[in-house]
C-alpha cells in the first residue's frame, strides 16, 4: 500500500442517485486507465489510482494530485489480499493487463486468479466491479494470453458480485503501445499483410472508452452486464492501415502479401524477445472478427462514437446524431 491517501474531488458534481462516489481504477496509469481516470474526474467522482509504482506513474501522467494505492496483481490471489486496497471504495474498475509474462506476473495470475479474488472481495462488500476484457475470447484459442482472459471473465460471472465486463475492439489514441504501432505502420509506404488477417475490427477511440466506463460506473441499474464496444467503421487491419495512412499521405501504400506461417513465426519471435505489440494472441485475434455483436458504445456514451481514420469534414454524427450501425469498409 502506499502513496497519498487524500481524496481530491473535482469541481464537477456527480448526478444524484448514482452508485459511485469513490472509484479505484486498477491500471489507472495505463493507456485505457488514464482515460477512465480523466472521465471519472470530469464527472465529479473521487478517484484512487492502483499501480505497481503509484508515485512515479501518477507524476508522469499529470495525476500527482490523486491518491494512489500500490497493487501487484500477481500477489493478490485471495479475496482477503484485496481488503485494504478496496477499502473506502464504491466501484473498482480493472484496467490491468499484460501483453507478456515476466517472472511471477503470469497471464493466469494477472488476468484470471487476481480478478477472481477481486470479484470475491467486491461480492463480499457489495462493490461494483467493472472489468476491461477483450472481444473474440469465446472461440477456442491456443494462446495462453487469450485463454487467461477468458478464464478471468468466467470467474467474474461466477462471483456473485455486481460485475460488468467491458469488451472493446482495438483502440486508437495517443500514447497506447498498440495504437502507436498501428499509426506508425500506417505511414509506411508498404503494408505487410498476411491473408489470414481477415478478421474485421471496429476500432474505437480510447477517450470514448474512458467516458463509456465512467458512465457505466455512474449508472444505477445498467440493463446488461456484458458490454461489447466498437467504433463506427468496421474494417480489416489492412483497411484500417489504409484509412489512417490516407489522413497523412496522398498515395496509398502498396500491400505486400506475406505468408500466414511467416506472420505466425514473427508473432512468436516478438513474444520471445518482448518486442512490438504483435503477439501470438493477437495473431489469433486478427484471424477472427473483433467487432461487437451488439455495440453498446453509443448507448453508454449517449452520443455517436468518434470516427477513426476519417477526414475531419466527413466525420461523425448526422444531424439526427446517431449513425449507430457500423459501416463495413475495405
Ligand atoms: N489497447 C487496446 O487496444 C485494447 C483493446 C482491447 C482490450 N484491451 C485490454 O485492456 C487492458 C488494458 O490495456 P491497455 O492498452 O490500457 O494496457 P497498458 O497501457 O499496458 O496498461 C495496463 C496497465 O496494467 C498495469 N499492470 C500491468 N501488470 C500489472 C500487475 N502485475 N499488477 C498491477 N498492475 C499491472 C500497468 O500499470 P502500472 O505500470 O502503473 O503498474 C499498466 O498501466 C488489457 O487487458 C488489454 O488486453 C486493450
Amino acid at each position: 500500500m502506499g502513496a497519498l491517501e487524500v481524496l481530491v474531488p473535482s469541481d464537477a458534481e456527480p448526478p444524484a442517485g448514482h452508485p459511485a462516489s469513490v472509484v479505484l481504477v486498477l491500471g489507472g496509469a495505463g493507456f485505457i486507465g488514464r482515460h477512465v481516470v480523466a472521465a471519472l474526474r470530469a464527472r465529479g467522482l473521487q478517484v484512487i489510482v492502483g499501480s505497481r509504482r503509484p508515485h512515479r506513474r501518477l507524476r508522469r501522467h499529470g495525476f500527482a494530485d490523486l491518491p494512489g494505492r500500490e497493487a501487484h496483481l500477481e500477489r493478490l490471489l485471495d479475496a482477503d489480499d484485496w481488503r485494504t486496497l478496496v477499502e473506502g471504495c464504491d466501484v473498482v474498475v480493472n484496467c490491468v493487463g499484460i501483453l507478456r509474462e515476466r517472472g511471477r506476473e503470469t497471464y493466469d495470475r494477472v488476468h484470471h486468479r487476481a480478478p477472481a479474488a477481486l470479484a470475491a472481495a467486491c461480492a463480499a462488500r457489495g462493490l461494483r466491479l467493472i472489468h476491461v476484457s477483450a472481444l473474440g475470447l469465446e472461440e477456442p484459442a491456443h494462446s495462453r494470453f487469450l485463454r487467461s482472459k477468458h478464464d478471468g471473465e468466467a470467474a467474474l460471472r461466477a462471483s456473485g458480485a455486481d460485475w460488468h465486463i467491458v469488451r472493446p475492439s482495438l483502440l486508437d489514441g495517443e500514447g497506447g503501445f498498440g495504437a502507436r504501432w498501428i499509426r506508425r505502420v500506417a505511414r509506411w509506404p508498404v503494408h505487410p499483410l498476411p491473408p489470414g488477417a481477415s478478421g474485421r475490427i471496429a476500432m474505437l477511440d480510447v477517450g470514448d472508452l474512458g467516458e463509456a466506463i465512467a458512465n457505466l460506473a455512474l449508472d444505477a441499474a445498467p440493463p446488461v452486464r456484458e458490454h461489447e464496444l466498437g467504433g463506427l467503421h468496421v474494417r480489416t487491419l489492412g483497411g484500417h492501415l489504409a484509412a489512417i495512412r490516407a489522413l497523412h499521405a496522398p498515395a496509398p501504400a502498396r500491400r505486400l502479401r506475406i505468408p500466414d506461417t511467416l506472420a505466425r513465426l514473427v508473432a512468436h519471435v516478438c513474444d520471445l524477445f518482448h518486442v512490438t505489440p504483435f503477439s501470438y494472441g493477437h495473431w489469433e485475434l486478427l484471424q477472427r472478427d473483433n467487432c461487437p455483436r451488439e455495440n453498446r458504445l453509443p448507448a453508454l456514451l449517449g452520443r455517436a462514437p468518434r470516427t477513426i481514420g476519417v477526414p475531419a469534414p466527413a466525420a461523425n454524427a448526422t444531424p439526427e446524431g446517431f449513425p449507430i450501425a457500423p459501416r463495413t469498409l475495405s
